[in-house]
């Protein structure tokens, strides 16, 4: 194993617009954790930051909403982000928030510094204004269509669709997002960060020197950025929220948020070295610590160009090692969207499936889109819980856990003479810690849960193999072997499982009677290393408490709730969707006279088979009994039907539908919702003969 290091691990601050989904886990926080323990069980010495972005447009926009504050939104939904995270198992060392004193001084500092070294342009420039909102235009403020892919939705600083980082100005029709205007152009002094100077030094940094170790994904993007020239950014903003700009000059302006928010890394560090007496510039200015971001792809140009670029200008930091930029997690096929609700938010998650982080921290590792967008659905999760959580790990467990009991009153026995399966599974199960600390430091993650199952399946292969259960008949010794090696195997399950599943990890020790630490002190009486260096993980002798399942069955019906709850959310973004259609051509008195539309009542109905939207019915029309084929199946049953009076187009040609002559209309409408609803007549109406139009 390597030699201990410092690292500072950080993973993107979520804007505190609203709580947090199981696609921010998926992309940054269960990887983030993942790394973050695995390294402080393997000895290192750990900053793991984060906190709340409290600035910027989308909390404006979201306090807008709400008819609120910005404060208000941050402290609100801060709260609720840091209590998901502690839910979660994420062990950050510190979770801070930019709205903080220490940030608010670290950013302002920085600016300063930046600002006297010379680092900066300031300019006067036409910028996007809203005259009837009486606003400059920036980031989230307005939407146009992007200048690379042609996404019409792009906001003013980034398109969320190609990734692109633009100016507001760069924008191909823009239109306000507060009042759907077009912007003017009105001349407002800002301070520039010129990206173009830092160039040789990105291309040499980045296109030389991380080549190899950055993901493809990540290289490809700096790259593609670095080749189309890299051009002067904005790093102020005409806004009444956020860290006002530290200059004279500067009356109602702050940092734009981008500026301020990775500064908002540091701030936390020092936050968090106060707080345990340790001395923060380690963490950020020597250069022996490893800085490693986690963050999303449409993160990656803040990461890699622009803040790299603050802090090679500022001079006195470290840069990043590694940003292993995860892609998108899609839900049920469609991209997560706060404001279209399509999502599956952590506190909702926590109420349906309580006690079951794990689960969730094993689909999101196993599907994480780490080179590609993946998808997460129900049912999946239901699989993986079932076939792979319960049938391999657990009941690998839960047959080790029982049989010790049963046979050893919970006392791990003395093993005998080992055969070579034996000595075979143990020079495996000592192979583990090497094979998954080497997918993890690649930063493969799903790689390395795949071979922390395959450790599982190990044992239950040796334990199918070995039968102890029909030896115990024949030859009790060779049970005591067989026992003590497939309770090794589930002793170094409970120590490399602890980075993914950590709740698991503690259940299953506490199962074993090992010692299991405090979470903040991470280093157990085994440790990582132990798997294949100690000669015995359980000793002979020691006893083992009582058995308890590691994990249960999700039941058909659980996942079918979460199904609804999706299927609910479509319907609705559906009907907010709905164009109102235009109306149609206008037609003449002559033209509506020719309808003969009478009153009818349906005497019978039936579904025809095999059709989704079909009813048969047989309607009394007042002149006469007929048959009417209706496609209003999917709001009626036959049952409902039967008997209701309907308005009815007697003269419309009949048409086979199929195979049975339709011989008249029965008149729907639909409501704005997308309901059917039928053209009632009065109870008390007369039979319309023909028109009557009065
Ligand atoms: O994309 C986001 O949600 C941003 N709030 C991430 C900020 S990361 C960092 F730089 F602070
Ligand atoms: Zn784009």
């Amino acid at each position: 194993m390597n030699t201990p290091k410092r690292y500072t691990i950080t993973a993107a601050l979520p804007y505190t617009n609203g709580p947090i989904h199981i696609g921010h886990l998926a992309g940054v926080y269960v990887p983030a954790d993942i790394y973050a323990r695995y390294l402080r069980l393997t000895g290192n010495d750990v900053a793991f930051i984060c906190g709340s972005d409290e600035h910027g447009v989308p909390i404006t926009i979201r306090a807008k909403k709400e008819g609120v504050s910005p404060q208000d939104i941050v402290d609100k939904y801060h709260k609720i982000i840091k209590q998901s995270f502690i839910d979660f198992g994420i062990t950050f060392d510190n979770y801070s928030r930019t709205t903080a004193k220490i940030h608010h001084e670290t950013a302002s500092e920085f600016f300063t510094t930046l600002y006297d070294k010379g680092e900066f342009i300031e300019e006067v420039t036409e910028q996007l204004y809203d005259a009837e909102a009486k606003q400059f235009l920036a980031d989230r403020f307005v939407i146009g269509t992007c200048p690379k892919c042609g996404n019409e939705e792009s906001y003013g600083d980034q398109c969320e669709v190609c990734g692109t980082s633009h100016n507001a100005t760069d924008l191909i029709n823009p239109k306000s997002a507060i009042t759907g205007a077009t912007p003017t152009l009105k001349k407002t002094k800002h301070w520039f960060l010129p990206l173009d100077k830092h160039e040789a030094f990105l291309k040499e940094w980045i296109l030389e020197g991380h080549k190899k170790d950055w993901k493809s994904n990540v290289y490809g993007q700096c790259k593609s950025w670095i080749d189309d020239g890299l051009r002067p950014r904005a790093v102020t903003r005409d806004l009444d929220w956020g860290i006002p700009v530290p200059l004279d000059d500067a009356e109602g302006k702050v940092l734009y948020v981008w500026f301020d928010a990775p500064i908002g890394y540091i701030s936390a560090t020092k936050e968090w070295a106060k707080r345990v007496g340790k001395d923060w510039k380690l963490y950020w200015k020597d250069k022996d610590t490893k800085l490693v971001h986690f963050i999303g792809k449409d993160n990656i140009v803040f990461h890699c160009i622009i803040f790299p670029a603050m802090l090679k200008a500022e001079g006195s930091y470290i840069l990043p090692d590694n940003v292993p930029a995860n892609e998108f997690l899609n839900l049920a096929d469609s991209k997560f969207s706060t404001s279209k609700n399509w999502a599956v938010w952590l506190p909702d998650y926590l109420q349906d499936f309580p006690n079951q982080q794990d689960v969730l921290r094993y689909t999101l590792t196993a599907n994480a889109p780490e080179t590609k967008d993946n998808n997460f659905t129900w049912k999946d999760f239901q699989a993986r819980n079932n076939n792979e959580l319960v049938a391999i790990f657990g009941n690998f467990i839960n047959r080790v856990v029982v049989l010790t009991h049963k046979y050893y009153n919970g006392i791990v026995p003395i093993p005998n003479d080992f055969t070579s399966t034996d000595e075979e599974t143990l020079a495996k199960l000592k192979a583990y810690p090497t094979i998954i600390s080497s997918s993890i430091e690649r930063y493969r993650f799903r790689e390395a849960l795949g071979e922390l199952m395959n450790l599982a399946r190990l044992g239950n292969k040796y334990l199918a193999d070995e039968e102890p259960w029909k030896a115990i008949k024949t030859d009790e010794v060779r049970v005591q072997t067989i026992m003590y090696v497939a309770l090794q195997i589930s002793s170094a399950l409970a120590i490399l499982s602890e980075p993914f599943l950590p709740f698991t990890s503690h259940k299953l020790k506490k199962i074993l009677n090992v010692s299991s630490s405090a979470p903040d002190s991470y280093r157990d009486e085994n440790n990582w290393e132990d798997v294949s260096n100690k000669e015995t993980l359980l000793s002979a002798g020691h006893q083992i408490a009582k058995a308890e399942l590691l994990f249960s069955k999700i039941e058909d019906k659980e996942i079918q709730v979460q199904l609804d709850k999706l299927e609910a959310t479509k319907k609705v973004n559906e009907a907010d969707n709905k164009v109102t259609e235009p109306q149609k051509d206008t037609i003449t008195f002559e033209d509506f006279k020719k309808l003969d539309i009478r009153v009818g009542t349906i005497l019978d109905a039936k579904k025809i088979p095999k059709t989704k939207k079909l009813l048969v019915l047989k309607v009394d029309t007042g002149i006469d009994v007929r048959i009417i084929v209706s496609g209003i199946a999917e709001s009626f049953t036959a049952d409902e039907v039967i008997g209701k009076r309907v308005t009815v187009l007697v003269n419309l040609a009949p048409r086979t539908l199929r195979g049975i002559e339709s011989e008249g209309m029965i008149l729907m409408t639909e409501t704005p919702e997308g309901k059917l609803v039928f053209v009632n007549p009065d109870d008390n109406a007369n039979v319309v003969n023909g028109l009557q139009i009065s």
